[in-house]
């Protein structure tokens, strides 16, 4: 039988729902009930019916959305989907950073484990970290983690003097600045798209800074015809879509290839959605502990964010 019909029934059978997220391959993308950056994957996830989710992201991702969903069954296709980030910022490190920071508000990237979370007082994603940021009181301490680079971006952006953890995403450290330089050279009249994990010196050169979901729009939204593309290479499928006409350069890395694709995230394939819905199998499965003490931060998030 066709793989996708197959899969299909297997959604219907299980009351299944595939959400994904945009660093995909353009096969998974494809057959997804929803997509969306961070933010609009755990809204999604808040409010779904469905007795199961197939999460096609990252383990992070999928934590989330079991955090967000305690009776229900969360799947991954692959286990092994993790980030950089979120292994950057160990429990045991974590914790005693926190401790050595007293009277601090702790604010974490939503790229981090469950019981990082579970430590923070709030949550962030690249398309809410600014107002989130913002709605602290002034006089407060903040403490930032895991993302450096999110970090020194968002103390430009609020002027606050935010203490930042030492992690970084694997994917944005490595684009080519002088690759960049030279493009934005022979493109002149590119639009240069970036995302805010890139370091600073990147982000300086970039004419529109977002989540994946903003940088997506921006595409449609902009007059431009070319976009110099400063982030994982997935995006480009929807950009294509939305815009066949217009043109989509992905940036080098520092080895001179385009092809900057998040090792984690493209785990993730068809046959291993299939063995996972069959199999239910591997599911995320959380402490009660844990969740309780994650729910709050991702829900204060999650306010701040309607
Ligand atoms: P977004 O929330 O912008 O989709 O980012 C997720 C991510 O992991 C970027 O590397
Ligand atoms: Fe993590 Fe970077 Fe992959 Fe995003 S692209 S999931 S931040 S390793």
């Amino acid at each position: 039988m066709d793989k996708l019909k197959y899969l299909e029934e297997l959604k219907a059978k299980n009351n299944a729902i595939i959400l994904a997220h945009y660093y995909q391959d353009p096969d998974i993308q494809d057959i997804a009930d929803y997509m969306g950056d961070s933010l609009a994957l755990a809204q999604f996830a808040q409010k779904t019916n469905a007795d199961v989710i197939l999460f096609c992201g990252v383990h992070f991702m999928s934590e989330t959305a079991k955090i967000l969903n305690p009776d229900k069954t969360v799947l991954i296709p692959d286990l092994d989907a993790g980030c950089s980030l979120a292994d950057s910022a160990s429990t045991k490190e974590f914790k005693e950073w926190v401790e050595s920071h007293k009277n601090s508000t702790v604010v974490s990237y939503i790229n981090c484990s469950a019981e990082v979370k579970a430590m923070s007082d709030i949550i962030c994603t690249s398309s809410n970290a600014e107002k989130i940021i913002n709605s602290i009181p002034k006089e407060t301490k903040i403490l930032f983690a895991p993302d450096k680079y999110l970090g020194q971006y968002l103390i430009k952006k609020t002027g606050r003097d935010l203490t930042l953890w030492n992690g970084y995403c694997q994917v944005h450290a490595i684009f080519s600045l002088k690759d960049l330089i030279k493009l934005k050279v022979r493109h002149p009249d590119a639009e240069t798209l970036a995302h805010p994990e890139c370091d600073e010196t990147l982000l300086d050169q970039a004419d529109f800074i977002g989540s994946t979901t903003a940088l997506i729009n921006r595409t449609q939204k902009s007059s431009r015809k070319e976009f110099i593309i400063v982030t994982e290479p997935g995006v480009i499928h929807q950009m294509e879509k939305m815009n066949p006409k217009k043109k989509y350069i992905p940036l080098a890395n520092n080895e001179g290839c385009a092809c900057n694709e998040c090792p984690h995230m493209r785990l993730n394939t068809i046959d291993k959605m299939i063995y996972t819905l069959e199999s239910k199998t591997p599911e995320i499965i959380l402490g009660e502990e844990v969740m309780r003490k994650a729910t709050p931060p991702l829900l204060r998030m999650l306010d701040l964010s309607k």
